[in-house]
């Protein structure tokens, strides 16, 4: 069976800086996965290599068996994956409805176009935006804007969505609000890839998960059978 994300042998480079080293990671449509790391682990590095953002060294990343490993970003989202970009990157000049539809002009898709994602359904899904669909941007809470973040790249027509932190700086019940929404889009059939640095979060929502430790998986598996101790060691390198 072919995987539909998969990330194989991936080594990534800054300068002379070495941020990921042989990252093998795969995800299948309905399922949400999650990666987990501190600070620096190298997680928003695995986004950008998987999204062309940041050329890789070696390895490949492969999307349906095709080979997306260096391509354009504009390819790689037109291909059907998405990123939530880390601090979500809100344009304060556009209104909220016209950030939200700049995910449909970056996919290069059109009105007219078929895609299931419209703005009508965006908003059934997050109705306070359509509320407050005339408003700048910026002028949402963090959480709210995080819900402007996750609907332009559902915009795209996304099959995988890359998720880099949502969660950072929200209370409880809004972050539940938004795990409960990507929950139902995967019961569609839609993939998540959440990277988070809040562990249990990470772990209660996803099916299964890697541990990031200067840029190498340190432990992968079922997030249900996840051993708290071990997660703890794979996650900061040492007993704490
Ligand atoms: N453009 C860059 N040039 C040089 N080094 C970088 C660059 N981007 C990231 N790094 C370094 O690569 C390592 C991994 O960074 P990355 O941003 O991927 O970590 P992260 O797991 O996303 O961390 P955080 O949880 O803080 O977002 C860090 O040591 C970081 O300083
Ligand atoms: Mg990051």
């Amino acid at each position: 069976m072919t995987n539909l994300l998969q990330v194989c042998d991936l080594t990534l480079h800054y300068g002379k800086f070495l941020a990921l080293k042989d990252i093998n990671i795969h995800i299948e449509a309905g399922e949400i996965v999650a990666v987990i790391g501190a600070n620096g682990a190298g997680k928003s590095s695995l986004i950008k290599a998987i999204t062309g953002l940041a050329p890789p060294s070696s390895g490949s990343v492969l999307f349906e068996g095709k080979n997306l490993t260096n391509s354009q970003t504009s390819s790689v989202v037109r291909a059907g994956i998405a990123v939530v970009p880390e601090g979500r990157r809100i344009f304060p000049s556009l209104s909220v409805e016209e950030n939200i539809l700049m995910g449909r002009d970056v996919a290069g898709l059109t009105d007219n176009s078929g895609s299931p994602w419209t703005l009508e359904r965006i908003y059934d899904l997050f109705p306070v935006l359509e509320e407050k669909r005339k408003l700048s941007g910026t002028q949402l809470s963090g959480g709210q804007q995080q819900m402007i973040a996750i609907s332009r790249a559902l915009m795209t027509n996304p099959r995988v969505l890359l998720c880099d932190e949502i969660s950072l700086g929200l209370a409880p019940t809004i972050i539940n609000q938004l795990y409960d929404q990507l929950r139902l889009l995967v019961k569609e059939g839609l993939a998540v890839l959440i990277v988070e640095q809040a562990m249990r979060t990470a772990l209660s929502v996803s099916s299964r998960y890697y541990c990031m430790l200067e840029g190498q998986i340190s432990l992968s598996g079922l997030s249900s059978d996840a051993d708290e101790e071990a997660v703890i060691r794979a996650y900061f390198g040492r007993s704490v």
